[in-house]
C-alpha cells in the first residue's frame, strides 16, 4: 500500500516521542508497526492523527490577538474583501477567535476564512465548533483580555458578553460557537508537506501558529517561501509565540513584533 504521508521533515525529537507513545498505546514493536502501516489503511490514518499534536485554545496567547485587533484589522479596514488562511487550524478555536474579532471590527461580511489541517478528525471538530467547557475555563480569561480590555487604555472596558458569540451548556459541559460565527469559513484537509496553496487566491493574512515547531529547518524554510508567495503585498503573517523566521529578508518579510509584513 502506498501512502503520500511523509514525516521525514518533522523534527526528530517530537516525532520520536510520538512514535514511542504509539508503540506503547497499541502494544506494538517498531517492526510490527512498520508492517501494520503498510497493510492497514485505517490504522495508517489513525497513526497520522496520533502523530499530530492538536493542542489549541480560544484566543491562545492573548497578546497576539490584541495585536490582531488593534493593529492588523485596523490596517485591513479599507479593503473591500479580506482573505485569511489559517494553516494547521486544529479543532478551529483560532478560526473562531478571529471571527469574533472580525465581527467586532465590522469586517465579518467582507472576510473569508480558509482553514486547513492534515488531521481530518480535527477538521470535523472544527466544523462543529463544540468544545469541552470546564476543562477550558481559561478561555473566558483570554476572551476578557482580548475582547473586553483595551491594553492601550485600561480604563476602558467593553462590556461585550462572551454569550454574544458562544453558548455554554454547563450540564453537558460544552461551549459551542453560535451558528452565525460559522459563516464565510471553509474548512479543508491540506498537508503542508506536499501541498502548497490549494485555494488559488492570494491572502491578506496567513496564520500558521504552533505548527512549524514540529518541522525541521528545511521544511520550515520551504513553508516561509510558500507563505511569502501566497501573501499579497503588505499582507501579514503570524507564527506561533515560539516560532521565528531567521533571515526575514530572504523571504521578503519585515518583522513587526508579533507579526511579519510581506514587502
Ligand atoms: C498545535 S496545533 C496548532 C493549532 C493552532 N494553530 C494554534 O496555534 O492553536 C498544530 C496543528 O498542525 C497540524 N499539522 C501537523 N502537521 C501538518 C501538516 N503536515 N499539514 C497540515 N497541518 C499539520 C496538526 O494536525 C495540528 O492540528
Amino acid at each position: 500500500m502506498v501512502s503520500d504521508y511523509d514525516f521525514s521533515d518533522y523534527s526528530d525529537k517530537s516525532l520520536l516521542r510520538r512514535i514511542e507513545k504509539i508503540l506503547s498505546d497499541y502494544h506494538l514493536t517498531f517492526e510490527e508497526l512498520k508492517i501494520k502501516l503498510k497493510t492497514d489503511r485505517v490504522f495508517l490514518e489513525q497513526v497520522v492523527r496520533d502523530i499530530t499534536v492538536n493542542t489549541t485554545e480560544l484566543f491562545r496567547d492573548p497578546k497576539v490577538w490584541q495585536t490582531v485587533k488593534h493593529r492588523i484589522l485596523k490596517k485591513l479596514q479599507e479593503k473591500e474583501s479580506i482573505n485569511i488562511w489559517h494553516v494547521g487550524c486544529s479543532s478551529g478555536q483560532e478560526v473562531y477567535s478571529m471571527k469574533v474579532l472580525l465581527h467586532e471590527a465590522g469586517l465579518a461580511d467582507r472576510a473569508h476564512q480558509f482553514a486547513t489541517d492534515v488531521n481530518t478528525d480535527m477538521i470535523e471538530r472544527a466544523k462543529q465548533g463544540v468544545y469541552p467547557y470546564r476543562f477550558n475555563l481559561e478561555y473566558l480569561d483570554n476572551y476578557k483580555q482580548v475582547v473586553q480590555i483595551n491594553p492601550l487604555n485600561y480604563e476602558e472596558f467593553n462590556d461585550i458578553p462572551f454569550t454574544n458569540y458562544f453558548s455554554v451548556d454547563e450540564i453537558r459541559d460544552t461551549i459551542s460557537v453560535k451558528p452565525f460565527l460559522k459563516q464565510n469559513i471553509e474548512f479543508s484537509k491540506h498537508n503542508l508537506v506536499n501541498e502548497e496553496n490549494i485555494f488559488k487566491i492570494k491572502f491578506d493574512l496567513i496564520l500558521c501558529r504552533n505548527v512549524l515547531i514540529y518541522f525541521n529547518n528545511r521544511l520550515q524554510n520551504k513553508l516561509f517561501q510558500v507563505f511569502s508567495d501566497n501573501l499579497l503585498r503588505k499582507g501579514f503573517l503570524i507564527l506561533g509565540a515560539h516560532e521565528t523566521i531567521l533571515g526575514t529578508e530572504a523571504f521578503n518579510f519585515i518583522k513587526h513584533g508579533h507579526y511579519y509584513i510581506k514587502k
